[in-house]
Formats: C-alpha cells, structure tokens, sequence
C-alpha cells in the first residue's frame, strides 16, 4: 500500500474484534475464518445479500447466538462478559405485552435489582436527553409502531450498553414513522457516543446514518470493503443530495452488484 494512502479506518483501534469465526447451520457454512475489526464510539451499518448472515453475525457479536470456532472480544473482553443492548426487527416479538411501556424499560434494571427510585430516574434521564415524549403508562400494544420500537430501544439503553446492535430496526415501521426514529436514534448516538452496529437492508439508509458502511459477501460471507463515511452529524434527509454522499452509496452500490455477479 502507498505511504499516506492507507484508509482511515485501518488505524483506528479495534472495540469489537473477531477472529477466525466459523458458524454453519446443519452444514451449511454460513461464516469461515470471518475477521472483524469495528471501532469504539462509531455507528456502523451492516449491509449486503438477503440471506448473507447480516442477522447471524450480530446475534453472534451480542452473545446471543453461539459460534462454532474463533473468538469474539468487545473492548479487550470476551463478548459473554460484556454489556450488550440488542433491538430486535420486529418489536411486536420482543417487548412484554402484558406490562406497560414503562415495565418494559425498566426491566434490564429490574432484573439486575436496581431499587424503584432509581429506576425511575434512569428513565426519566434517558426520556430528558433524547427528547422523547411517550406515555410509559401505557401497554406497549395502545403505542404505535414506532412508539413501541421506541421502547424497545429505551429498554436496550436503560443499563448503559458497550454497544447497542440494532437488527434492522425501522423494517417494520411506516415512512414517516422511520424517519423520525432514525433521528430519535441519531440523537442517541450524538448524546452519548454509543458504540452502534445497526444493519439495514436498505442502502441509502446504511449510507445515511453511518460512521462506517460493512458491506458484506454472498456466503461463504467475508467483508468486502468497510466504508468510512465521516460527516458532520446531526444529517438530516438533504444529505442525500450532496455529492459525497451520492458518491459513497454508488461505491458501495457498485461492490454490490459486483459481489452478486460474482
Ligand atoms: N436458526 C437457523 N437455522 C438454520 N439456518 C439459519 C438459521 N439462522 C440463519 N440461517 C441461515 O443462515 C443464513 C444467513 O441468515 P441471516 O443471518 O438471517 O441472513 P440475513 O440477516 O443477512 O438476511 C441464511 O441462509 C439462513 O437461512
Ligand atoms: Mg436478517
């Protein structure tokens, strides 16, 4: 490689790190030998292939999904003793229906014994700072979709993750309703500098709310590139006309075709 010309993204220090992942289902291989290194305090979007592992390596990067061989490390530690928030896709499947919207973001912190009061202001906090107005009184189901994937992400947040992962989390929402979770999500990021893995099937919206773009092969999956896209944030949907990103989602677009020709 010439001197100087080196991607940004090869210097910086790894915070998810993944070494030699093997994962098959009844022998269909599905990860061989994958490697992985994501930064700390970035948002980086997964993209690639229907049915290419996206859901697969973030179930395995969370600790909840077991892999074959090789080592998964999040900030120098084994991902099983790490602090995880994990959205699922389909909200409807992953909150309480029989609590109210309240229980259910209080319940990492239940479970780990955190007394009432301060649960209460753990909620009340994240509510204040992400500028969120909802009615946790009420069950999960009175909520509109994109309340109750708000609670879901509420819940994910409340015991303060190393990393929030995100299954494409807008999929099952309407337009209007994607765009204004996806900025109640940046406004998270922008206020507390998560570290986020968040994949999107959608390539206009991988590009536009990531810090990095990891794109990813028909299987056996290997990583084709990791993009580096660094603008300035808040973005909001005018972005989309500027050149750089024009020219960051055509690239990457054009790996992609490339990749299912292949
Ligand atoms: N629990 C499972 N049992 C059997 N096959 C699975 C299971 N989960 C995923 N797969 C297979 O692994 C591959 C990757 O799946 P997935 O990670 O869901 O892809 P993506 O999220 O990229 O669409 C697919 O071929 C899928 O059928
Ligand atoms: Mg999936």
């Amino acid at each position: 490689m010439i001197a100087g010309l080196e991607p940004t993204v090869a210097l910086e220090e790894p915070f998810i790190r993944v070494r030699g992942l093997d994962k098959s289902f009844g022998g269909r291989t599905v990860f061989a030998g994958f490697d992985l290194d994501l930064p700390r305090g970035k948002l980086t979007t997964i993209f690639g292939p229907n049915g290419c592992g996206k859901s697969t390596l973030i179930n395995m990067l969370s600790g909840l999904l077991r892999f074959d061989a090789g080592d998964v490390e999040i900030g120098g530690r084994d991902v099983r003793s790490a602090r995880i928030g994990y959205v699922f896709q389909n909200y409807r499947e992953s909150l309480f229906p029989w609590m109210r919207a309240r229980e259910n973001v209080e319940y990492p912190l239940r479970v780990r014994g955190v007394p009432r009061a301060k649960r209460r202001e753990r909620i009340d906090e994240l509510l204040a700072s992400f500028e969120i107005t909802l009615d946790l009184s009420r069950h999960t189901y009175e909520l509109s979709g994109g309340q109750q994937q708000l609670v879901a992400i509420l819940r994910a947040l409340v015991a303060d993750p190393e990393v929030l992962f995100l299954d494409e989390p807008f999929s099952a929402l309407d337009y209007e309703m994607t765009l204004y979770v996806r900025d109640k999500l940046q406004t998270v990021f922008l206020e507390t500098g998560l570290t986020t893995v968040l994949v999107s099937h959608d390539l206009e919206e991988a590009v536009y709310l990531a810090d990095r773009i990891l794109l990813l092969s028909k299987p056996p999956t290997r990583v084709v590139e990791l993009i580096a896209y660094d603008t300035l944030r808040p973005r909001t949907t005018e972005i989309m006309a500027d050149a750089r990103f024009v020219a960051t989602k055509q690239h990457a677009l054009d790996l992609f075709r490339a990749e299912m020709q292949r």
